[in-house]
C-alpha cells in the first residue's frame, strides 16, 4: 500500500515542475488533509485529538497555509515584526503582531506607566487572519469588510485564494466562485497579472507584479461600493488616469527632482497602476488609459502602515515612518529623509512644486 502511494506520489511530481504543489489544480489532497488524523500512529494535527472541520492537517484553513507559506514560498509571515521577508508584492502579515503602527502626531505618546496612549494597532495593519496556530485573530475593530459585508470572522487565506487551485493569478478566486463553503459568492473576475517568483528575489523597479486590469473589481468583490466610481465622493479606483496624471506621474522623481522623471523610467513599484502592457521587468511609465487602482495605495497582505498602505499614510516625510511607533520602517523608494507622501508620484502637490496640476 504504502509502496503504490509513495509511486502515485512519485508519477505525480515527475509530471510538475521542481517543487511544484498546487501547479494551479489541485495538489495532493494530503498536503493539506487527513483522513483519520493519524499517521504511523501518530496524530497528524497533534492540537486536535479529534480532527479538524474539512478533515485538514491543522487547526484552521489558514494555519494550514502558513504551514507551509510562513517562512518559506513567498513567506508572507516571516519571524520579525523588523525583519520581514523579501518583498514579493502581497507584503507580510507579521505585521498584524505590532503593538503599535501610528508614526503620525502623538503616535509615540506614553502615559505615566508607559503605556501607548494614541496607538494604531496591529489588526489596521491588514488583512486579519483567523490562524490561532499562528497566534493570529480576526480583526478586533471591523467586523465586516468596509464598503461590503464579508465577516471578518472568517477571513482567512482562502478567503482570496481557492485551496484547490484555479487558472488565474495566484489562484485567486474569480467571478461565480464560492468562497469558504458558501459565505460569499465573487461577483467579479480574478485579476489579469503575472507575480514574480516566490522563491527567490524580491520586488524592485525592474522585477515586480506587473498588474495588468481587474484589480479594484476584484477588491470590489468584498469591498462592495469602496468601489463605487462615480456614485460616491471617494478616490477613484479602476479608472483610467488621464493624460495629465500620467505626464506627473513620468515626470515626478521624488520630492528633490519633481519634474525630473521620464516616461522610460518612470514606473515606481511602491505606487503601481495597472495596464494591460505591464510586464515583471516593466520599467515605463503609465499611459492615459493607464488605471489608478486599490493596489496602488494598498498591498492585499498587509503592511507595517496603518491600512495596509503601500507608504505610511499619516507621515509627513516617508522618514518618520517607524520613528514613533518602532515599528518597521516601510523603505523610502527615493532614499531623502525629506520624501514626502507618495501620492505626490500622480499629484504633485509637493514641498514648492512648481506643476501646474
Ligand atoms: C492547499 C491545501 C489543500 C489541498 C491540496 C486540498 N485541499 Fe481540500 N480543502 C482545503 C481547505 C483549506 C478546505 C476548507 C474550506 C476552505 O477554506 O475553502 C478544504 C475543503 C475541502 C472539502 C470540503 C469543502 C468543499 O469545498 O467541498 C473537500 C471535499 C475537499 N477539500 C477535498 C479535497 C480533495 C479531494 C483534494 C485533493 C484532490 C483536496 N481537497 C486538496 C485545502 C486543501
Ligand atoms: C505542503 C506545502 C503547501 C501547503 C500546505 C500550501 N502550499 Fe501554497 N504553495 C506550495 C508550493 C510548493 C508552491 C509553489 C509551486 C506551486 O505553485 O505549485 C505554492 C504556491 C502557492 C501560491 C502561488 C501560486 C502562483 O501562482 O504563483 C499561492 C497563492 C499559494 N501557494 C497559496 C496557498 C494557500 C492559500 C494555501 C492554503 C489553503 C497553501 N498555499 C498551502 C506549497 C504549499
Ligand atoms: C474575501 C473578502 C475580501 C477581499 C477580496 C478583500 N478584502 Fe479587504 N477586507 C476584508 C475584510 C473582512 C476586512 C475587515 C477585517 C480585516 O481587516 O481583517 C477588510 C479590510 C481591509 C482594509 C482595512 C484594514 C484595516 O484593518 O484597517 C483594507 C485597506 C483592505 N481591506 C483593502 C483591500 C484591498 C486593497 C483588496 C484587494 C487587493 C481587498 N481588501 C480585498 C475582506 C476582503
Ligand atoms: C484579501 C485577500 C487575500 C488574503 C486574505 C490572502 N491573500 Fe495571498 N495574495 C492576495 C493577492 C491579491 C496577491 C497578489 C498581490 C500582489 O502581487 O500585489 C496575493 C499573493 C500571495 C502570494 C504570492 C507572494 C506575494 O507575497 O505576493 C502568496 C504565496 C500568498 N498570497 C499566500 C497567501 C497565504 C498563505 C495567505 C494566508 C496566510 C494569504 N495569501 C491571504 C490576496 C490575499
Ligand atoms: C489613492 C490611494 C487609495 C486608493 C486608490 C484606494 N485607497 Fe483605500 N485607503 C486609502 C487611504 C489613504 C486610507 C485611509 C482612510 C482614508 O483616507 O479614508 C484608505 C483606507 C481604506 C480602507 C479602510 C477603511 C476603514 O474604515 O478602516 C479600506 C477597506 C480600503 N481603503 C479599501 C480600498 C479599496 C477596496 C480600494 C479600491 C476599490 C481602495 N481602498 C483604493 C488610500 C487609497
Ligand atoms: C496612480 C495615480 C494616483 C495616485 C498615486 C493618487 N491619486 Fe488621487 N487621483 C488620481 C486620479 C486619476 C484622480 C481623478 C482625477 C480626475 O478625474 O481629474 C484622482 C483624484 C484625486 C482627488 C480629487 C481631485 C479632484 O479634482 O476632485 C484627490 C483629493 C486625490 N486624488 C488625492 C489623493 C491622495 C491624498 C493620494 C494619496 C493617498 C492620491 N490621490 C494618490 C490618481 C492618483
Amino acid at each position: 500500500m504504502k509502496k503504490a502511494f509513495l509511486l502515485a506520489l512519485g508519477l505525480c511530481f515527475i509530471a510538475a515542475p521542481a517543487l511544484a504543489f498546487h501547479d494551479h489544480g489541485v495538489a495532493h489532497c494530503n498536503g493539506c488533509h487527513t483522513m483519520h488524523n493519524s499517521q504511523d500512529g501518530v496524530l497528524v494535527d497533534p492540537d486536535s485529538p479529534n480532527g479538524n472541520p474539512w478533515l485538514l492537517k491543522d487547526g484552521t484553513p489558514s494555519d494550514v497555509c502558513l504551514d507551509c507559506h510562513a517562512i518559506h514560498l513567498g513567506a508572507v509571515f516571516a519571524n520579525d515584526v523588523l525583519d520581514p521577508s523579501p518583498m514579493k508584492g502581497a507584503g507580510n502579515f507579521i505585521f498584524l503582531l505590532e503593538d503599535n503602527l501610528n508614526d503620525g502626531h502623538n503616535g509615540g505618546a506614553v502615559d505615566s506607566t508607559g503605556a501607548w496612549t494614541h496607538a494604531i494597532p496591529g489588526d489596521a495593519a491588514g488583512h486579519n487572519l483567523n490562524a490561532p496556530g499562528h497566534g493570529l485573530a480576526p480583526d478586533a475593530t471591523l467586523t465586516t469588510s468596509p464598503g461590503g459585508s464579508f465577516p471578518a470572522s472568517q477571513m482567512g487565506c482562502t478567503s482570496c485564494h481557492d485551496p484547490h487551485g484555479t487558472q488565474d493569478f495566484r489562484m485567486l478566486y474569480g467571478a461565480g466562485r464560492v468562497v469558504q463553503g458558501g459565505i460569499a459568492t465573487f461577483a467579479n473576475a480574478a485579476p489579469t497579472a503575472e507575480g514574480i517568483s516566490i522563491y527567490a528575489g524580491e520586488e524592485s523597479p525592474t522585477y515586480h507584479t506587473a498588474y495588468q486590469g481587474g484589480m479594484s473589481a476584484w477588491c470590489g468583490n468584498c469591498h462592495g461600493d469602496f468601489h463605487a466610481n462615480g456614485t460616491k465622493l471617494i478616490h477613484p479606483s479602476g479608472v483610467a488616469m488621464g493624460a495629465t496624471i500620467a505626464n506627473t506621474y513620468d515626470l515626478y522623481n521624488g520630492t528633490a527632482d519633481q519634474q525630473g522623471g521620464t516616461h522610460a523610467t518612470a514606473y515606481l513599484p511602491e505606487v503601481p497602476f495597472e495596464d494591460a502592457a505591464n510586464g515583471v521587468s516593466t520599467t515605463t511609465g503609465p499611459s492615459a488609459t493607464s488605471q489608478v487602482s486599490c493596489i496602488t495605495c494598498h498591498r492585499a497582505h498587509a503592511s507595517s502602515g496603518p491600512d495596509s498602505g503601500r507608504w505610511d499614510f499619516n507621515v509627513t516625510f516617508l522618514s518618520d515612518d517607524g520613528v514613533n511607533s518602532g515599528s518597521y520602517a516601510i523603505p523610502d523608494p527615493y532614499g531623502n529623509v525629506n520624501q514626502r507622501s507618495l501620492c505626490n508620484k500622480c499629484h504633485n502637490k509637493d514641498a514648492h512644486d512648481a506643476n501646474p496640476n
